[in-house]
């Protein structure tokens, strides 16, 4: 048997690109989401086309009584974790008032406290030779965003385990990858809970649009690189934005600050008319 990563979040998106670009370097691939069709579909793509083995198993990650339940399902298969992706993730916009508790709890479990869960489950099988761990976080994750702060402060919550856990384990053999992505065309953005004040001032993006399948390249390599332990920002314009980030942080805060009252205000306005 090869090598085995288990990809959350495998049935669309960045996810799914990279469930096929380790496909491709030979990876067996147990492959995680909700939708169990789209999963068993792909799981046969990656069979057919790269003659490699792949699982589909259908778990809602946001329900944390069933981790441990998806850690014996995967050890019944009768492998072994070598590559965890925690890539499952869903976002929330809007002003705190007006969303719902459960989706909060929704969100935060899934994007944050569900890899913790599934680290710790794995960690037996990651244990050994070239164990890798691989935290996709965000961007958004260094920058304060009203009404968006739930989903970036889970991401900057999993910065930072990332960064932490990449030095804690590092005597365990176990490297630990984190990603930071910008602005992807996935349906991650028609997934995100929106309410409804924020549905009247959705933006577009505010960076170049990238292709997933380019970013999970990207990401496929620095796991197939058994000397890289860091973290990985695609895209050339997003590597530079993200190193500006943390020295520019108060002048971003203020910038931010002022947009979002402008804004705030002409969206009040025109609900008023
Ligand atoms: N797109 C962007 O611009 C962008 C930017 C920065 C970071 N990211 C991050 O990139 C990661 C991948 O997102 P994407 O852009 O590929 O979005 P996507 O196309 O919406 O994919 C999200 C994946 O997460 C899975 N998922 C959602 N809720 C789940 C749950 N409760 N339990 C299990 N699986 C669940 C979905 O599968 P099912 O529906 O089958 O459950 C889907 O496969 C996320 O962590 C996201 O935060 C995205």
């Amino acid at each position: 048997m090869g090598r085995v990563a288990l990809v959350t979040g495998a049935s669309s998106g960045l996810g799914k690109g990279l469930a096929r670009e380790l496909a491709v370097k030979g990876y067996d691939l147990v492959l995680v989401g909700r939708r169990r069709e789209t999963l068993e579909e792909l799981a046969g793509e990656l069979k057919g086309k790269y003659n490699v083995d792949a699982w589909a198993i259908d778990q809602d990650l946001s329900d944390l009584g069933k981790i441990s339940e998806l850690v014996g399902k995967v050890k019944n298969l009768g492998v072994k974790v070598n590559v965890l992706v925690n890539n499952a993730g869903m976002g929330i916009y809007g002003p705190l008032s007006e969303l719902n508790e459960t989706d909060i709890v929704r969100v935060v479990n899934l994007n944050y406290i569900a890899p913790i869960l599934l680290i710790k489950g794995f960690l037996g099988d990651l244990a050994g030779e070239r164990g890798c761990v691989v935290n996709v976080t965000s961007l958004a994750a260094h920058i304060p965003v009203p009404w968006f702060g739930i989903y970036t402060s889970t991401k900057a919550a999993l910065a930072n385990i990332t960064d932490a856990l990449r030095i804690e384990l590092k005597p365990l053999g176990i490297r630990v990858i984190g990603v930071y992505p910008g602005y992807m065309r996935t349906n991650f953005h028609n997934n995100t809970i929106v309410s409804p004040t924020a549905l009247r001032a959705r933006e577009g993006p505010m960076g170049p649009v990238m292709d997933p399948t380019y970013v999970a390249r990207r990401i496929a390599e620095k796991i197939d690189d058994p000397n890289f332990n860091g973290d990985v920002v695609p895209g050339f314009t997003y590597r530079v934005a993200g190193s500006l980030i943390r020295p520019l942080y108060p002048l971003i805060r203020r910038y931010v600050d002022r947009w979002f009252n402008r804004r705030y205000r002409e969206i009040m306005g025109s609900m008023q008319v």
